[in-house]
C-alpha cells in the first residue's frame, strides 16, 4: 500500500511513520511506500529508509498534484500550532484550514477514496457562555473552542465528515490530547511547560512553571498516541462509529502529580529545579482548557490511556537514549 503522512517530520509524525515502518503493514496491508509530506525535511532514520519518499515543501503548494499519487491511506498531520496561529492569522488560515481543503480535494480528484485520519485536538473545547464547559469533556461535549487553531480543527473535522458522507474519502478525525514530553526547547505553545517541567530538570536545567500546582490537564505520551491514529486508521466505518471526531484516552493529571511522578523517577533534586513563577497570561489560557477528558468511543476500539505519569516520563528517557 502506499501511505502519505503529511507533517511526518514532526514531533508525532516523525514517530508515526518510524512505528508504521517498522511494523511494515497497516490494517493487513504491506506498506510498500510512504511519502512523508512537510515543509522540513524528515529525520535521517526516515529519509535512510528504502520505503520513504520525502517531499519538502509547504503542503499547499504539494497538493496541486497530490492526485495523480492515489494514496490508499493517509495521517493529515500537518499544522500550524496554536501559538502561531494567534499571532498570525492569516498563516493559521492557510496552514490548516486552506491547505486540509485543497489536501482533501486532491484526494477527491483522485476518486479511489482513501483512508484519512486526521489529527485533531482537544483545543475543540473551550468555555462558552452559552456552553459551560464540563470539568471532563466527553465524545458528546459540545465543542466550541476559543482560539483559532481550535477553530480550524474543527473546521477540518467537519470538511472530512462531508467528504466521508460523499464518499470522496474514509475519514475520521482523532482529538489528540497534549502529548508529552516533547523533546527539544520550548515551543511558545502556551503549553509547553507540561512538557518543560519533566524535559529540563531532566537534563540538570532549572524549570519555571507558569501555573499552580493543583492545574489539572489531558495529556498522552507519543506512543499512545501514535497507537491511537493507527487504530483509529484501522477500525471499520462500524466500529469508528459515525462520521464526528473521537477524543483518544487521556490521562488526566495535575501538575503536582506530574511532579510526584518526577520526584519517584529521577528524585527530589530533580523536582527541587521546578521553580513556580505565576504566570496571569499563561493561567488564563490553561484556565480555558478542558481539565480532563474521557474516551468512550477510543476505548471501544481498544485504546486505553498511560497507567501513570511515571510511564510516560520514562518513556521519554527511553525514547531520548541515543540510538
Ligand atoms: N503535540 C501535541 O500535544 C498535540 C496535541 C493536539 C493535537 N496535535 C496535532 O497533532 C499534529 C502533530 O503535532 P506535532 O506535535 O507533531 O506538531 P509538530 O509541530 O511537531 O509537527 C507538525 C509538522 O507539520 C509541518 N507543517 C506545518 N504546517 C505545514 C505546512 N503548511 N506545510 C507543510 N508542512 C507543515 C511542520 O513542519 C511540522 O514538521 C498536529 O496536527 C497538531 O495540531 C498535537
Amino acid at each position: 500500500m502506499k501511505l502519505l503522512i503529511t507533517g511526518g517530520a514532526g514531533f508525532v509524525g516523525s514517530r508515526l511513520a518510524r512505528s508504521l515502518l517498522k511494523n511494515g503493514s497497516l490494517n493487513g496491508q504491506k506498506i510498500d511506500k510512504l511519502v512523508i509530506a512537510d515543509q522540513y525535511a524528515p529525520p535521517e532514520f526516515l529519509r535512510n529508509d528504502a520505503r520513504v519518499e520525502s517531499r519538502t515543501a509547504p503542503l499547499l503548494e504539494q497538493c496541486a498534484n497530490l492526485h495523480e499519487d492515489r494514496f490508499d491511506g493517509v495521517f493529515h498531520l500537518a499544522s500550524a500550532v496554536s501559538g502561531e496561529c494567534e499571532d498570525d492569522f492569516d498563516l493559521g488560515m492557510r496552514s490548516n484550514l486552506d491547505t486540509t481543503r485543497a489536501l482533501l480535494d486532491a484526494l477527491r480528484k483522485a476518486g479511489n477514496s482513501p483512508r484519512f485520519v486526521f489529527s485533531s485536538s482537544i483545543a475543540v473545547f473551550g468555555p462558552d457562555p452559552a456552553h459551560p464547559i464540563p470539568d471532563i469533556v466527553t465524545d458528546e461535549t459540545l465543542p466550541t473552542p476559543q482560539t483559532s487553531y481550535g477553530t480550524h480543527k474543527l473546521m477540518c473535522e467537519h470538511l472530512i465528515s462531508d467528504y466521508t458522507r460523499k464518499g470522496y474519502i474514509d475519514g475520521r478525525s482523532a482529538r489528540l490530547m497534549t502529548v508529552t514530553v516533547r523533546p527539544g526547547r520550548p515551543n511558545g505553545a502556551a503549553s509547553s511547560f507540561f512538557s518543560g517541567i519533566i524535559r529540563e530538570p531532566l537534563a540538570g536545567e532549572v524549570a519555571i512553571c507558569p501555573v499552580l500546582d493543583s492545574v489539572s490537564h489531558p495529556v498522552s505520551s507519543p506512543s499512545l498516541t501514535v497507537q491511537g491514529l493507527t487504530a483509529v486508521f484501522e477500525a471499520t466505518r462500524e466500529e469508528f462509529l459515525g462520521r464526528s471526531g473521537i477524543n483518544l484516552p487521556a490521562l488526566n493529571v495535575t501538575v503536582k502529580e506530574m511532579l510526584d511522578a518526577l520526584e519517584a523517577v529521577a528524585g527530589s533534586k530533580v523536582r527541587s529545579l521546578v521553580k513556580f513563577e505565576f504566570n496571569e497570561r499563561i493561567a488564563n489560557i490553561v484556565s480555558n482548557w478542558p481539565k480532563g477528558a474521557a474516551s468512550m468511543r477510543a476505548h471501544r476500539l481498544g485504546l486505553q490511556p498511560a497507567k501513570n505519569f511515571e510511564s510516560i516520563i520514562r518513556e521519554y528517557i527511553e525514547d531520548s537514549k541515543p540510538a
